[in-house]
């Protein structure tokens, strides 16, 4: 197969920042995605929903002129979220999940939960408007090997989560361990969980390969092979609890080459080919349009696209760096090439 044609595909993790660099990412997702859902962590974050809205205003205006584009916005959870902020996200239209990071746990997660017993009333009023939780799951614990967080948050916090609202959707994003792949999979059908095309990619031996590779650290961690391996044969089993979600997040190169470099792996601008690469050598590009553009919209209840998107297996080249808006971004594999290109 050297052509496939497949329903517009939705991200439902995305980061596109504000100001020029938000400019310069925007369109390259919206060259491909016909939707994606829209990190908060900003500084400040998006904790309201008149902030959501005018967060969205702009993301819009630097949608290119021709295409089609809607982000899906989501507030980001505090201790201090009233109840009823959770009402008014629930019947705005433009408003469609709340998102979850334990205070501390990544990039401008230092306004998040600390105590998950303290936003029980929130995520009551969540359950009760049926709006989704998105959650970063990992704990934020010294003690913790920073590679077990994202298990130990399963036991520690998930699984009381589901047991105390039976009847909240919650999406686990960013999953990258076979242990996350398992819970989710044995879980009722309000639990689903997003899958990046870096972590269906890269073991962890891509952030040391010959020296410090600051280009593969993100938040949770790339893992052992064994959990690639448990990610690629989620994502291409055809289960819909599992669907796309780059988690593109892009920080200037000088940011992330840095004595403290910062989480995020750019993979926007070739995101659908980077997918279809690990589809087509799992042989299983007859599950890409389930797991791309079905079972993300069927989650959050919203009707599938219409139009259609058409990959050509045709060698692209990476550039080195790409433009995030006046300073230099690395995307992933830079100077590499991609097998499939999206027309
Ligand atoms: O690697 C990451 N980068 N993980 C996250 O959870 C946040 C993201 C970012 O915003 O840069
Ligand atoms: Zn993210």
């Amino acid at each position: 197969m050297d052509t496939l044609t497949i329903a517009r595909p939705d991200d439902w993790h995305l980061h596109v920042r504000e100001g020029a660099l938000l400019k310069s990412v925007v369109p390259d997702t919206a060259g491909q995605f016909a939707r994606a859902i829209i990190m908060p962590n900003l500084t400040p974050p998006v904790v309201t929903v008149d902030r959501a809205l005018a967060y969205r205003d702009e993301i819009l205006a630097a949608v290119p002129p021709g295409a089609t584009f809607e982000p899906l916005m989501t507030l980001y959870l505090t201790e201090d979220t009233p109840p009823n902020e959770i009402q008014k996200a629930a019947e705005c239209p433009h408003v469609h999940a709340v998102k979850l990071y334990p205070a501390g746990a990544t990039t401008n997660a230092a306004s998040g939960v600390r105590d998950i017993k303290k936003v029980y009333p929130v995520i009551e009023a969540m359950e009760k408007y049926d709006l989704p939780l998105l959650m970063h799951g990992e704990v934020v614990d010294s003690e913790i090997d920073i590679f077990d967080r994202e298990a130990v948050f399963i036991d520690r916090h998930l699984s009381p989560l589901i047991h105390h609202f039976p009847k909240l959707r919650m999406v686990m994003e960013h999953i990258t361990t076979e242990n996350a792949v398992t819970f989710v999979t044995e879980q009722p059908n309000n639990l689903a969980a997003t899958i990046t095309a870096h972590h269906l990619l890269l073991n962890r031996n891509a952030m040391f390969e010959g020296g410090l590779r600051p280009h593969h650290y993100c938040l949770p961690l790339i893992k052992r092979e064994r959990h690639r391996h448990a990610l690629v044969k989620a994502a291409t089993s055809g289960n819909p609890k599992f669907f796309l979600g780059t988690d593109s997040a892009p920080h200037p190169k000088g940011a992330k080459e840095a004595e403290c470099g910062c989480a995020g792996i750019y993979t926007a601008r070739h995101a659908l080919a980077f997918y279809a690469e690990v589809f087509d050598r799992a042989d299983a590009l007859a599950q890409f349009e389930g797991f791309a553009s079905f079972y993300g919209a069927d989650f959050y209840g919203l009707p599938r696209n219409e139009d259609s998107v058409t990959l050509h297996r045709q060698v692209v080249d990476v550039p080195e760096t790409v433009d995030f808006g006046g300073v230099a971004g690395v995307p992933l594999r830079a100077g590499g090439q991609v097998a499939w290109s999206v027309s």
